[in-house]
């Protein structure tokens, strides 16, 4: 039996629009899935369960109006969930998660058997994101569905493993869905994620250069004028390391003494003044310096597919070359 879930094949692209802290809501979500990719946004996106539970119904109704109208199918959506002792949240999130059965949940931090049995008694699928193999097999060992490889330069919370090897070394003991994330920003490099063996592309900064995403004008400039050196790694802000935006680090007056500080997270103080520096610091990856424009996801789908397409058409010309 195939241990990949079927909707891979049923995508326009075989992509997961990343879950965004601040970023990702409703109509970013609502568009990706309307265009055939998995769209996806963080439960804490909203400050209360209750809020998460609007969110989650109007994605639903849209979505099944959406379907009833075009007699389209769309794709799944995603919710990630922090699996943190300091996560207050959890159990009531992961509760209404079973309640609306949310397709995918994408968990970070922990990877908890309790909570994978719970979104699988549905038949909802876990993907579980790490940056290293210690992690990775941990999360095998609770039985998640599929793993999520955050390799060097990704937006938010980066690894700091070239793809390549992380691709290889987890994928030798490790035969579910395996998605990269980090620095995909163009068709070509979905293309490129698949032959390292990805099953599918991971990609968060792109889409926070979309109409949809909930990103300021200011941010999005940002990114397009950003090389893939602007982008800084630094545990300072959020106490996990995670890429920033140079510049924006340098507007809100951060120092290089204040980059070599560590703190530690918490989820349940800390989810406001975590906001707070989230909101004039800006998370971005290395594939910024890719990026050139915003768009409307439909479009961004579009480019992406052509991009895509021409990319896997060179690599079989390759073919009349080598191997001789
Ligand atoms: C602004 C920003 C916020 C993010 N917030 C979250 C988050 O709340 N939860 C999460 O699991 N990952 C988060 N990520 C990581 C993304 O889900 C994804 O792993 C990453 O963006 C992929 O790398 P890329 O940005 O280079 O495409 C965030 C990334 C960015 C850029």
């Amino acid at each position: 039996m195939s241990k990949k879930p079927a909707f891979i094949k049923e995508l326009s692209l075989p992509i997961v629009a990343a879950p965004m802290f601040l970023i990702s809501g409703p109509q970013l979500v609502i568009e990706c899935c309307k265009n055939g990719i998995v769209g996806t946004f963080p439960a804490l996106n909203q400050r209360t369960s209750e809020g998460f539970e609007e969110w989650l119904i109007e994605i639903k109704s849209t979505l099944k109006e959406f379907e009833e109208q075009t007699g389209k199918k769309a794709a799944p959506f995603g919710v990630n969930l922090i699996v943190h002792p300091t996560n207050p949240r959890l159990e009531a999130d992961v509760k209404l998660c079973v309640k609306h059965k949310v397709p995918l949940i994408i968990t970070s931090l922990g990877a908890v058997s309790e909570v994978v049995d719970a979104i699988q008694s549905y038949g909802g699928l876990v993907f579980h994101d790490v940056i290293k193999k210690r992690h990775a097999e941990k999360a095998a060992e609770a039985g998640v569905d599929g793993l999520i490889l955050v390799a060097a330069g990704a937006g938010g919370h980066a690894g700091t493993i070239n793809p390549m090897p992380l691709v290889a070394e987890i994928k030798k003991f490790y035969h579910k869905t395996i998605l990269l994330s980090g620095c995909i920003s163009t068709g070509r490099d979905i293309a490129s994620a698949l032959q390292m063996g990805a099953d599918l592309a991971y990609m968060g900064t792109r889409f926070i250069n979309t109409i949809e995403s909930k990103a300021t004008p200011e941010y999005r400039q940002m990114i397009i004028d950003a090389g893939a050196s602007d982008v800084v790694y630094t545990a300072a802000i959020s106490g996990v390391h995670a890429n920033f935006l140079g510049a924006s680090l340098k507007a809100a007056g951060i120092t290089e003494e204040d980059l070599k500080k560590d703190r530690k997270i918490d989820f349940g103080k800390e989810l406001d003044t975590e906001a707070k520096a989230w909101k004039t610091i800006w998370s971005a990856g290395q594939g910024s310096a890719l990026i050139t424009d915003s768009l409307p996801v439909a479009k961004l789908v579009s480019h992406l597919k052509s991009e895509f397409k021409e990319a896997i058409e060179e690599q079989i010309k390759v073919l009349e070359n080598y191997p001789k």
